[in-house]
């Protein structure tokens, strides 16, 4: 589980923090936009960095920016564990995916939803993990596109052609009514903002998830 801090109060990031690892978060995912590449402004290196220095999990930083290259080594230096970037945002993905492993960070690439999951055919042995978004990525709380499930089918079966078993997260729109068929699609990592921080039990809602989605694998494919 990668509760998106992108839904706490921002005025209080360290206690979000430490109540999702209350709740057993294995990550906290941190989304940067930039109010180019989506139509959203948040946070960057600098709160990349303080976060870096309370949070005792790992930190997952989904990059929503016009020319995330430039912007590579600010956010591994500021703490940064795992980084994607949007194949959208990147003519040259394969230098910025073997740029972000040279440097002992997690590299990911983050698919909008109207990319289809061929986009990523000729990276796809190269990838540490793949971002599917399920929603149009800008803003926390939007709700879930169903297609999104068909398309983490596709990127785990690409994944698998080129012998990669590399996890496939999501991202957006994700709650106790959604996660049951993305874990079941084939979704490792899983972020959540509004269904965490807009609850009133953000750990308990940690620990929800985390079992709605071992439930669903446990279930087996759909
Ligand atoms: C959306 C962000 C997401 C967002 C998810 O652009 O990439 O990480 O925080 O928020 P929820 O879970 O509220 O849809
Ligand atoms: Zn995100």
């Amino acid at each position: 589980m990668a509760p998106s801090i992108l839904a706490a109060d921002f005025a209080a990031l360290g206690a979000a923090v430490a109540e999702a690892e209350r709740g057993g978060a294995d990550l906290i995912h941190v989304d940067v936009m930039d109010g180019h590449f989506v139509p959203n402004i948040t946070v960057g290196p600098p709160v990349v960095r303080a976060l870096h220095r309370v949070a005792k999990v790992p930190l997952d930083v989904h990059l929503m920016i016009a020319s995330p290259d430039r912007y590579l080594d600010a956010f591994i230096d500021a703490g940064a564990a795992m980084l994607s970037v949007h194949v959208e945002a990147l003519p040259h993905l394969q230098r910025a995916i073997a740029y972000i492993k040279s440097r002992g960070v997690q590299a990911g690439v983050a698919l909008n939803p109207s990319t289809p999951a061929v986009a990523l055919e000729e990276i796809a042995g190269d990838v540490d993990f793949v971002l599917v978004m399920s929603v149009n990525p800008g803003f926390g709380g939007q709700t879930f596109l169903p297609r999104s499930e068909s398309k983490i089918r596709a990127v785990r079966r690409l994944l698998d052609q080129a012998g990669n078993h590399a996890p496939i997260e999501v991202d957006g729109g994700v709650d106790l009514t959604t996660v049951h068929g993305i874990a079941a699609a084939g979704a490792e990592i899983i972020v959540a903002g509004q269904a965490i921080f807009g609850s009133p039990d953000p750990p308990g809602m940690v620990r929800a998830l985390r079992e709605a989605a071992e439930a669903a694998r446990a279930a087996g494919p759909r």
